[in-house]
């Protein structure tokens, strides 16, 4: 049967665990229409609700979206603060919409500069789906991937002065369990729209051996199809970790 298999469909014996995705190019959807940037990020929010669907269904286990860098603060204060909305409006109605499906919601990131209603919610969404198990979405929300090791440097010297953790016990995984990923696995695939082959400060430490996939397509205009495209891809790849990969 194996054989006969077209090489069109998903191996559903070998899903990535993780998948991470750098959603990008919202606002050059929007520019090609003559609409302004906040409708991309509009449309890009749909795309979102979509992708969390279908991975659900797929059986995907975790995964993440990057929302909001450490560095889109630098962007106009109108488009932060539509963005900012945007998250809001999202985290209110995940409270509801993961009420019939089993989602745990986790947010990255440095909670330092969100508004106080948006930490609120963060918090409530997190309690409210902190038992569900079959699917964890991560939203880095205001993370950048050296605060995110910054940070957990710090948790290891205060660990180290107050005696719970030796010098010498630190090891990688003393280290990962301080990340804000905390207990998730590190991805296995990282996806990037919209054209831009780089990481922009995503996840740094925690894609040390993840299989990359760039695709032209924007982000408002990834479908499920562009989704399954990916895993294919995924799927064909020899990953070795170092080794010989037999
Ligand atoms: C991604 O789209 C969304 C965020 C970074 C929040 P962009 O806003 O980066 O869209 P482009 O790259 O300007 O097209
Ligand atoms: C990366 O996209 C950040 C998010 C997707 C939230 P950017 O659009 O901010 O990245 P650069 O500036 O093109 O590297
Ligand atoms: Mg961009």
């Amino acid at each position: 049967m194996a054989l006969l298999k077209k090489n069109t469909e998903i191996d559903f014996s070998k899903l990535p665990q993780h998948v991470a995705i750098i959603v990008d190019g919202n606002g050059r959807w929007a520019e090609r229409r003559g609409l302004p940037r906040s409708a991309g990020h509009r449309e890009g929010a749909k795309a979102v609700r979509r992708i969390i669907e279908h991975a659900y269904n797929l059986g995907i286990r975790y995964l993440t979206f990057f929302a909001f860098s450490s560095e889109n603060w630098s962007r106009p204060k109108e488009e932060v603060d539509e963005l900012m909305k945007l998250y809001l409006d999202y985290l209110k109605s995940a409270e509801n919409e993961t009420n019939d499906k089993n989602i745990r919601v986790k947010i990255i990131g440095s909670r330092i500069g969100l508004s106080p209603e948006l930490i609120n919610q963060i918090d409530k969404v997190e309690k409210h789906t902190a038992d569900k198990d079959k699917m964890t979405l991560l939203i880095a929300l205001n993370y950048g991937g050296r605060q995110d090791i910054l940070q957990a440097v710090k948790k290891i010297v205060d660990d180290v002065q107050k005696g719970i953790l030796n010098k010498d016990d630190i090891t990688e995984e003393e280290f990962r369990k301080r990340l804000y990923t905390e207990d998730i696995p590190d991805p296995d695939l990282m996806i990037r729209t919209s054209g831009e082959m780089r990481i922009s400060n995503f996840l740094i430490w925690q894609c040390s051996y993840t299989e990359f996939y760039f695709t032209d397509v924007l982000w408002p205009d990834f479908r499920e199809k562009h989704f399954n495209e990916a895993i294919l891809e995924y799927q064909k790849r020899q990953r070795r970790f170092g080794g010989l990969g037999k």
